[in-house]
């Protein structure tokens, strides 16, 4: 284990919750703090440092002040196979509560590396699905920050739905509910909401969570002030704290090479995918993926395949290792890879996503709405498609379409599952229909300037926000000075 000699000023020890989603955004992370003068140790475990292996490298060579820490994850010891150390890597929802105890379990050896192996960094920033963090910093008086991979909007909407308990009593989960205190009229079902269905076993978990939420000295949020200031002045105001808006933090990542490898090794050469993209016309590609915890049924895959057959546009489709099987594989192969090979490059496995959404050729995303798609989205001024499936996602695609205007609704009125339990091959799992798929592809693509244009604006504001004086630069700065002090002490008890 490498360890930091001196006692560094500013210092900050970053804590992801171990899930590409959550863990891409924090490496970013990092590598700001870095480019400011912080030093930083970043938290991980073997395996997730091996999938970002080539970035650890490169942050090597770059000589930034990060270190990354590897903590043993004790996976077998909570009965989770050997290497299952990222939500991906989970077989289905039953495996979550076995996966959150795994993490809390970080705990004492977080605690002895700190006590004897590292000095007091001024900071600790933490995912707020590590409430066991909380503990940490109490013992070591340290100031905590919590994050957490999503939007201020959707952030929000989920402070005041699990503060106020809003769900509670609500019997029909396709029930209209308003939420209270916020900023304007939103109504919600709880079956859209970012609590969905509740799972027995996790209430301890949760209430933690609540309670070191509500004790937490700060929030860091990947965003931007002028991407939602009534949602950043009203976060503030409800949860009785700062709001550090400090993104699009992925715009750190500057040219190809920093772009094309985040969260995991790409299945695809580098190479081959961007000669791919340079033959097809600007703004000419859907590209289709759904994050890295989405999972999607055989018969919705090739639905989805057929409507994108269908809509005549060129595509790149990101079908991910979990949702691969011979069943997928035998379709794929019995005619639709030969019918579509002329216009459309098809990703088994991880896909070097911002890369790919980077590339003049393409001109809409088909997404499930995770923050981080949204945000590369936005960053690189295209338009949505959106998909929604669960978690914070029906409130993002809220933001994205209606909000924002920056997107079409495919128009799913019910969630998916979190992860593979819905999994066999029966059409009720089909949610949108070939036809759909196809109709949905031609309006953002055959029309839709307005939206492209509004997109574009964005991607100039996000770029504005990083940029030297920019709202979210002058917050990062702001933020290193006020806890990189060594002499700070959290300012809220617990
Ligand atoms: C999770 C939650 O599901 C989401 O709702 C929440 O907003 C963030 O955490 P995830 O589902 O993985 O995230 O989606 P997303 O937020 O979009 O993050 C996925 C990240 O992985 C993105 O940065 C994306 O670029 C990257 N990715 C995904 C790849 O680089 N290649 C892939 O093939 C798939």
């Amino acid at each position: 284990m490498d360890t930091v000699d001196s006692e560094p000023k500013p210092y900050f020890f970053l804590v992801p919750l171990m899930a590409q989603g959550h863990m891409i955004p924090m490496v970013d992370m990092a590598r700001l703090l870095a480019e400011h003068g912080a030093t930083v140790t970043f938290v991980t475990t073997p395996v997730n440092a091996l999938r970002i292996k080539k970035i650890i490298e490169k942050i090597k060579d770059s000589q930034l002040p990060i270190d990354f820490l590897k903590l043993e994850f004790p996976s077998e010891k909570v009965g989770l196979p050997k290497g299952c150390e990222s939500a991906d890597m989970l077989s289905g929802s039953d495996q979550i509560i076995k996966f959150v105890n795994a993490c809390s379990m970080l705990k004492d050896s977080l605690i002895s590396c700190l006590k004897e192996k590292y000095p007091s960094p001024t900071c600790i920033i933490a995912d707020m699905n590590q409430p066991w963090v909380g503990d940490v910093a109490r013992e070591l008086s340290i100031p905590r920050l919590t994050f957490n991979g999503s939007g201020v909007f959707p952030n929000l909407v989920t402070y005041i739905i699990r503060h106020q308990n809003i769900f509670s009593h609500v019997k029909d989960d396709k029930e209209l509910v308003t939420i209270p205190g916020f900023p304007h009229r939103l109504e919600m079902t709880k079956a859209k909401s970012p609590i969905g269905v509740q799972r027995p076993g996790m209430e301890k978990f949760s209430e933690k969570r609540l309670q070191e939420e509500r004790s937490a000295d700060g929030v860091v949020v990947n965003s931007f002030y002028e991407l939602e200031p009534l949602y950043v002045d009203s976060y503030a105001k409800t949860a009785g704290k700062k709001i550090w808006a400090i993104g699009p933090m992925l715009l750190c990542n500057r040219n190809t090479n920093e772009m094309s490898e985040r969260g995991n090794k790409a299945s695809i050469a580098e190479d081959d995918c961007l000669r791919w993209l340079d033959l097809q016309k600007p703004a000419s590609v859907v590209y289709v993926s759904f994050g890295s915890l989405a999972h999607t049924t055989f018969s919705q895959l090739a639905e989805i395949g057929l409507g994108l057959e269908a809509s005549g546009w060129p595509f790149v489709w990101v079908i991910k290792d979990g949702d691969k099987s011979t069943d997928v594989e035998e379709w794929l192969s019995n005619g639709f890879e030969e019918r579509v090979h002329d216009r459309g490059l098809i990703i088994k496995g991880w896909a070097p996503q911002m890369m790919i959404l980077s590339h003049r050729a393409i001109g809409g995303f088909l997404t499930h709405c995770g923050w981080n798609s949204i945000l590369e989205s936005i960053c690189t001024g295209v338009p949505m498609i959106t998909w929604p499936h669960f978690a914070d996602q029906f409130l993002n695609e809220m933001l994205v379409v209606e909000i924002l205007k920056i997107g079409v609704k495919i128009g799913v009125q019910y969630p998916n599952n979190w992860a593979r339990d819905v999994k066999d091959d029966n059409n009720n799992n089909v949610m949108v229909e070939r036809d759909d798929v196809a109709k949905v592809i031609l309006e953002l693509m055959d029309g839709g300037e307005e939206i492209r244009e509004k997109a574009r604006e964005l991607a100039r504001m996000a770029r504005k926000a990083m940029d030297e004086g920019g709202s979210s630069s002058n917050n990062l700065i702001e933020l290193i000075k006020e806890y990189g002090d060594t002499g700070k002490t959290s300012a809220v008890e617990a």
